[in-house]
């Protein structure tokens, strides 16, 4: 399996689609069918036997809510990441901050020649576990129908700060994706990304905005809540389980 090409375990009326997790063929990363039941513990199991036959070493789950969890955590999975789902209901939204505008820097849609430079931000602002590659990157660019990416830049030294991708269907937004270099941060760069963001899914009509980040990412929960977020009752959470060949 090369990796973006897809396999699809089907059982009975469960199905689930794998790719290696981030282009890494040690690791598969599955994910429930949409419009399946939820997965039961013996599809969990059957899923488990083959990909330690295919070879991987480890499985991780796309982020599932409490139902879907049931089945993996019977059959052996642990929570690998506890997620806090937001949500904002684009009402009134925060002006951006006074000290952005500057000048020396500024905010605007990527281009293809940004992509190395936004991946190395990526890189050193998230744990290896979540980098991204220029794969997976494409892939979060294509989760929604329509996506808007955009960067903040160093304009003298043309160097990519942060980055924000922001995805939406019919009358959903969803935050996909947002890092700031870390020798920037606490800068207000994440804070005009997100704005930037929850304004181009607001001239879109989208009724409400989502987004979900580690539970103790405290960064992250702070600048989504300043910005008006609320926390939402539903928690997600990613489980993996290792496998034995
Ligand atoms: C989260 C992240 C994007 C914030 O970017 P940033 O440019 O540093 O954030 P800003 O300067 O715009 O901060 C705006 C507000 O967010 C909150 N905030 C930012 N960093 C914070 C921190 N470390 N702790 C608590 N609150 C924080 C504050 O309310 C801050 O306002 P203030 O500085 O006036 O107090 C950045 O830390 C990052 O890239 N983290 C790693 C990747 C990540 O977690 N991405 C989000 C995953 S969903």
């Amino acid at each position: 399996m090369s990796a973006t090409e897809a396999e699809v375990i089907r059982w009975g009326a469960e199905g689930a689609r794998v790719v290696p997790w981030r282009g890494d063929r040690t690791i598969a990363y599955l994910t429930p069918l949409i419009g399946a039941r939820p997965t039961s513990s013996a599809f969990a199991t059957r899923c488990v036997e083959q990909l330690a036959g295919q070879g991987f070493g480890k499985v991780v789950t796309s982020a599932l809510g409490p139902l879907e969890q049931t089945g993996f955590l019977a059959a052996g999975f642990q929570v690998e990441e506890d997620l806090q789902v937001l949500c904002h209901q684009l009402g009134d939204l925060p002006r951006r901050s006074p000290s952005f505008g500057d000048g020396r820097r500024c905010l605007r849609r990527a281009r293809a020649n940004d992509h190395p430079a936004v991946l190395a931000v990526d890189n050193c602002a998230f744990s290896p576990f979540w980098h991204l590659d220029r794969t997976t990157l494409s892939e979060v660019l294509e989760a929604t129908p329509r996506s808007r990416f955009c960067v903040v830049v160093d304009k003298a030294a043309n160097g990519v700060l942060g980055y924000a991708i922001t995805g939406r269907t019919r009358d959903r937004g969803f935050l996909q994706r947002l890092a700031v270099d870390p020798s920037c941060s606490r800068q207000g760069i994440g804070r005009a990304l997100v704005i930037d963001g929850l304004c181009w899914l607001r001239r879109w009509r989208v009724e409400r905005a989502m987004v979900n980040t580690q539970l103790g990412n405290d960064a992250a929960l702070g600048l989504y809540e300043s910005l008006g977020f609320r926390r939402q009752p539903l928690r997600l959470a990613v489980l993996s389980t290792g496998l034995s060949r």
